[in-house]
């Protein structure tokens, strides 16, 4: 779906999309691009995203800066205001994340305080830094990629849907702050998307129902934002957290542990439990 010229006018000239070498951030990037937005991609593979800076450059003629970080760090905002010293700003697209599947037991702490860092902290810090000059121009826009995780715990996902909750929270917090101020927020909560992920986590996407295509997600998310604080992509998994919002809490989790291990225990007999090779 082509986004409207008072899309551009709205959230442009520039965007800056994290998490933008693959998946659902890449998809993020193409779409604004092709609506004429200039793009600040950010991630850490230098080669991937130097790459799709100059593939979006020359099919659609924007300006595309990629900015190589790790969002995961405690000083990476520097380099990244650097970066947009000069650019008009309208949109941030947080997106960069992770997530860690498993027994809390027995995940390692080093990963899961670098998750928090990641999942967390870093939002945080971008909608701080970003806000004031939004704010200031009367227009303009936050998305954050959450998870269907958020919306209750997920037993053997637990550290990362409480992540997912805290983006929620506060996504859902600044869509009240920032909207009265002419800056509008949405959290963007998918459900299992087609993309590397799945496999960083040790899960199979060939035994998932519903998986959906992270440029389908990305779409849902720009068409979403300005709608409202939270949208869930895709029907059935609307329809799915929707069931579960209904069951006794009690049975609700037991179920979500349930799908957990089953899709933990998928991917291990497929063989893609592997140690992330970017983790
Ligand atoms: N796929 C799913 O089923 C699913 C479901 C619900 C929510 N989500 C959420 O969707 C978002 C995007 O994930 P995806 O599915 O598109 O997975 P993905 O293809 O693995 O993309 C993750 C992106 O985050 C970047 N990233 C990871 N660690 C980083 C770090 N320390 N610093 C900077 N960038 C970092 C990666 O780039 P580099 O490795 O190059 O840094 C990559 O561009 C995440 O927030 C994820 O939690 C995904």
């Amino acid at each position: 779906m082509a986004l409207s010229k008072d899309f551009t006018s709205s959230y442009g000239p520039w965007a800056v999309v994290t998490g933008a070498s693959s998946g659902i951030g890449e998809q993020f990037a193409h779409q604004l691009a092709a609506a004429g937005l200039n793009v600040v991609l950010v991630a850490r593979r230098a080669d991937r995203i130097q790459r799709i800076a100059a593939e979006l450059a020359e099919h659609y003629g924007v300006e595309v800066d990629p900015v190589v970080l790790d969002l995961a760090t405690p000083d990476f905002l520097e380099p990244l205001l650097a970066a947009c010293v000069g650019k008009d700003v309208g949109l941030l697209v947080s997106n960069a994340g992770v997530g860690l599947k498993g027994p809390h037991a027995e995940i390692s702490p080093e990963k899961l305080n670098k998750m928090l860092d990641l999942n967390c902290r870093a939002p945080m810090q971008l909608a701080r830094s970003f806000a004031p000059r939004l704010i200031e121009r009367g227009r303009g826009g936050f998305i954050f990629t959450g998870s269907i995780e958020a919306r209750q715990g997920f037993p053997y996902s637990a550290a990362y849907a409480a992540t997912k909750a805290f983006v929620q929270s506060f996504g859902e917090s600044l869509w009240v702050e920032f909207g009265s101020q002419g800056v509008d927020v949405l959290v963007v909560n998918p459900g299992p998307t087609d993309t590397e992920a799945l496999s960083l986590q040790g899960m199979d996407a060939s035994s998932m129902r519903g998986l959906m295509p992270p440029g389908v997600v990305a779409a849902h998310a720009l068409a979403q934002l300005g709608r409202g604080p939270v949208t869930v992509a895709g029907r059935l998994n609307r329809v799915l957290m929707r069931s579960l919002s209904f069951l006794p809490r009690r049975l609700a989790l037991t179920l979500a542990g349930r799908g957990m291990l089953d899709a933990i225990a998928k991917g291990r007999a497929s063989g893609e439990h592997q140690a992330p090779p970017r983790q």
